[in-house]
């Protein structure tokens, strides 16, 4: 049998790991080699794992809960919804409702009050160049702020707003009106601790509208140096994918963007599933989403 090995790719985060086949399903040894690896890089590459659905769902649910979408019950393989299709390849004779899916820094499901703990992408087709994905070190975004800042955030929650991932106003009418519906916005504190490693992490993303009790003006200026930092270039892992790459991120304490950096003609299709996290944050009432009345407004979901 051959053996696994962990080889490091980047400074911020990342790491390949070879000698598993995840066609088959994983001994309790290799499960907790690959989640001591994943707590220490964060992302983890597979090369070469070329799976069926059902082989990457078997993989995913060793990693934890396997998520089923339902908060976005568009474009999940039909016959296996815990597998989303992140494709650009045109569907029923129509553009992609996912083909621009990540395309401003994120980590899935924070409109929802249960953001994953984690994803696994899949990379069955892609474009000759380009298609990279970009991946963001949480940890170090908290651990190299000032004090004083890290003392005043960690007293903050953050608006998580679906309508604020990127092209969102261009997918289907009757989609967006469903998705509004069942993901109000959603309120997360801004320092959480990682429940695993006891690490403290900058909880923020490009789909925050405000600071609860803050305006989106009072707000913005803050927000925006706050995910400028944590996208600050020795923070990230650039992923150029090769054909059945298998990608697995900790959701929890990275950030991730999808590159627009390739020819849209050519087919970039990927298979992703998710890992449930644990419940957190409260709803905002929509009604009285106006700044200083803000606070007056939460309703708390737990
Ligand atoms: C995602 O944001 O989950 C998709 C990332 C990608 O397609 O590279």
């Amino acid at each position: 049998m051959t053996s696994l090995v962990i080889t490091p790719l980047g400074y911020a985060a990342g790491a390949r790991v070879t000698g598993l086949d995840l066609r088959n399903p994983l001994t309790q040894e290799q499960v907790a080699a690959v989640q001591a690896a994943w707590h220490k890089h964060l992302i983890l590459v597979f090369p070469g794992q070329d799976l069926t659905a059902p082989q990457l769902i078997t993989f995913t649910g060793q990693m934890g809960e396997v998520e089923r979408n339902d908060n976005v019950p568009y474009y999940r393989d039909p016959d296996y919804p815990e597998v989303l299709l992140v494709s650009n390849k045109p569907r029923n004779g129509k553009p992609s409702e996912t083909r621009n899916t990540g395309r401003n820094w994120h980590a899935d499901l924070t409109y929802t009050d249960r953001p994953a703990k984690g994803s696994v992408l899949m990379c069955k087709e892609k474009p000759v160049i380009g298609g990279d994905t970009m991946f963001a070190n949480m940890y170090m975004a908290y651990d190299t702020l000032s004090p004083v800042l890290r003392d005043f955030i960690e007293t903050l929650d953050a608006v998580h707003d679906i309508t604020l991932i990127k092209g969102f106003e261009r997918r289907d009418p009757a989609q967006i009106a469903e998705m509004k519906r069942a993901n109000p916005p959603i309120a997360h504190p801004v320092v959480r601790t990682h429940p695993e490693t006891g690490r403290k992490l900058l909880f923020v993303s490009e789909r925050i509208r405000n600071f609860v009790g803050m305006t989106e003006e009072e707000s913005q200026p803050l927000l925006q140096f706050l995910n400028s930092h944590a996208t600050s270039p020795e923070f990230v892992y650039r992923h150029q994918w090769a054909l059945n790459d298998i990608v697995m991120w900790d959701n929890r304490c990275t950030l991730h963007i999808a590159l627009k950096d390739f020819d849209q003609n050519q087919a970039r299709h990927m298979m992703r599933c998710s890992m449930r996290g644990e419940k957190s944050g409260y709803v905002i009432a929509p009604e009285k989403e106006d700044g200083a009345s803000l606070k007056s407004a939460l309703a708390s979901v737990s």
